[in-house]
């Protein structure tokens, strides 16, 4: 049997065919789960409607910006009137201005912080909430992070900083939700290029940092953080709650 049979999973952040979201979406898919899936804004919906299409009439397609509690509230009311049930929920949503990532971080406004930790974290707490109620089975939530949270990685800046926040609130989620058996984890990428990487300034010089100096000598490949979205989806990571587990060539793991 494919390990994801009969799960239903919610995938938050595809943008187009680059999107980590995608990768873990086809995989998911692969491994036998039925989707739906968020788009942020008019301006999305065409490719995202492109992109799930191929997977045929079984998925939703609703509007969500994370930074609207009515449209999050609009997305668990669909899922729960056509499935009456959720297993999975993939949060692959960040943002912050664009000013915000290219010079000082001492220099980030209040507003900047403010919206970064809004879509970037936030967003994971009022997912899981709606989410949790559906999961009666149990169920598994991932959150998809970079190593720019625990140390400091030039120009990721206040990201760094709500990746932080994000990765804690896993943890708390994770001890709220465990009884429930609801298991909440962070995969964090090594860089791969998205719309949402190029925003970075200097993001081709980190892609080959990371070529040059992580043990396997590479980038991480897209389906292979599919891959791992499988595993920490499946019975498989059962007993895995509350981790952030590097899935980045090993380059988390050298001083120098
Ligand atoms: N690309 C990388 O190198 C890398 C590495 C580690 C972690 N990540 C993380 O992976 C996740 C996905 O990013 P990606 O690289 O696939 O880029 P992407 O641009 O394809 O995806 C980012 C998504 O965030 C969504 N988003 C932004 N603001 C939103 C809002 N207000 N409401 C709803 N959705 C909103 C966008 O619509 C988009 O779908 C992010 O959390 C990112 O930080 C990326």
């Amino acid at each position: 049997m494919s390990l994801l049979e009969g799960k239903i999973g919610l995938v938050v952040g595809v943008a187009n065919k680059r999107s980590i979201a995608w990768a873990i979406a086809q995989a998911w898919r692969n491994a036998g789960a039925t989707l739906a899936f968020t788009y942020q804004g008019e301006r999305l919906k065409e490719n995202v409607e492109e992109l799930a299409g191929a997977f045929g009439p079984d998925t939703l397609l609703l509007p969500c910006d994370v930074t609207r509690d009515e449209e999050i509230a609009g997305v668990f009311a669909a899922i729960a009137a056509k499935f009456g049930k959720l297993d999975l929920l993939l949060h692959s949503v960040a943002f912050a201005p664009r000013d915000a990532l290219e010079g000082s971080f001492v220099n980030t406004t209040r507003d900047a912080f403010r919206v970064a930790h809004d879509v970037s974290a936030y967003s994971l707490v009022a997912l899981a909430r709606g989410a949790a109620p559906l999961m009666t089975g149990g169920g598994s939530i991932l959150a998809m992070t970079y190593y720019g949270s625990e140390k400091v990685v030039p120009h990721y800046n206040v990201m760094g900083v709500a990746k932080a926040s994000l990765e804690a609130s896993a943890r708390y989620l994770a001890y709220d939700l465990g009884p429930k058996k609801i298991r909440v984890n962070c995969i964090s990428a090594g860089p791969v290029n998205t719309v949402a990487a190029r925003g970075i300034a200097g993001f081709g010089d980190m892609f080959k940092h990371y070529e040059a100096r992580s043990p396997l000598r590479r980038n991480v490949l897209a389906e292979e953080l599919g891959a791992t979205g499988t595993f920490l989806a499946s019975d498989g990571a059962a007993a895995i709650t509350g981790q952030v587990l590097y899935v980045d060539c090993g380059y988390q793991i050298m001083g120098m």
